[in-house]
């Protein structure tokens, strides 16, 4: 496998990056495939605990983001109806490199013109200014996307991650490819309690859509988002546990 991923050190297969991971395009597929960032190539800001995540993640497969996205999309996609299903990329398998530890092969997601999707809010500032009615309907999307995850116990944490793809001029589909099922909660196993993901995620829910209806309500500075670092364990614990908002 390894010399079939000789193309990751092609630069023009970058598809994107995030804090964790690098997004290369399988060239000739429709698929791309996720690794963590090498070490020396991590954002210098990175955080120690993410460092630390990432060293975890390569040595023990169960720790590994890719991993688990893979493991529980297979678990999520037995249990729940299709067509929310398939807000996740179609085909999902997991990889393994020796130099980079465990990686995900997914279906890449691409706009109809074939550019990237943007990030919900990127794509409502835009459209509440070109097409309004379409933001609207963005929101809408967006608000009856989380009663689903809701009502499914979806663990799906970081709604900044949602992703709107275009199938048409006017048409769009909202996709999700970066979700961290274990939810990074200070107690392991928390993500494994029903009660505990739909308050979560409600929770996070209510706080982005607020996000959301600023934007579309004309607001300057969307809300910003508290950080979970300055607030004392016990308010975190009552963030996480869907006890206080
Ligand atoms: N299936 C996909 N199709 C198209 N592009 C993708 C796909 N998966 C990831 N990308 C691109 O790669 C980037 C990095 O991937 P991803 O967001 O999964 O990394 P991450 O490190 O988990 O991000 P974050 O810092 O938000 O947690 C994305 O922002 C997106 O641009
Ligand atoms: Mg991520």
């Amino acid at each position: 496998m390894n010399g079939g991923l000789s193309f990751l050190a092609d630069e023009r297969t970058l598809l994107g990056t995030g804090r964790r991971r690098r997004c290369h395009r399988m060239p000739g597929t429709d698929l791309c495939v996720k690794f963590y960032h090498r070490d020396d190539a991590l954002p210098p800001d990175t955080r120690l605990t993410t460092r630390l995540t990432i060293t975890w993640g390569r040595i023990c497969r169960l720790a590994n983001v890719n991993y688990r996205e893979w493991r529980y999309l297979q678990r999520l996609k037995r249990q729940i109806p299709a067509d929310l299903a398939a807000v996740f990329p179609e085909h999902t398998e997991p990889v393994h490199c020796p130099d980079r530890g465990w990686g995900i092969i997914e279906t890449v997601i691409l706009n109809a013109d074939g550019t990237l999707p943007r990030k919900a809010a990127d794509e409502l500032k835009v459209q509440v200014l070109s097409n309004p009615q379409i933001g609207r309907a963005l929101y809408d999307a967006v608000e009856q996307l989380f009663k689903r995850f809701v009502a499914h116990g979806i663990c799906f944490f970081d709604p900044s991650n949602i992703l709107v793809q275009w199938t048409g001029p006017e048409t769009f589909r909202l996709r999700i490819a970066d979700f961290e099922p274990s939810c990074r909660a200070l107690l392991p196993g928390l993500s494994r309690i029903n009660f505990y993901v739909r308050c979560k995620v409600r929770r996070r829910a209510t706080r982005y859509l607020r996000r959301l209806d600023a934007i579309l309500n004309g607001a300057r500075h969307a809300p910003p988002v508290p950080s979970l670092q300055r607030v004392s364990i016990l308010r975190r614990l009552a963030l996480d546990s869907g006890l206080m908002m």
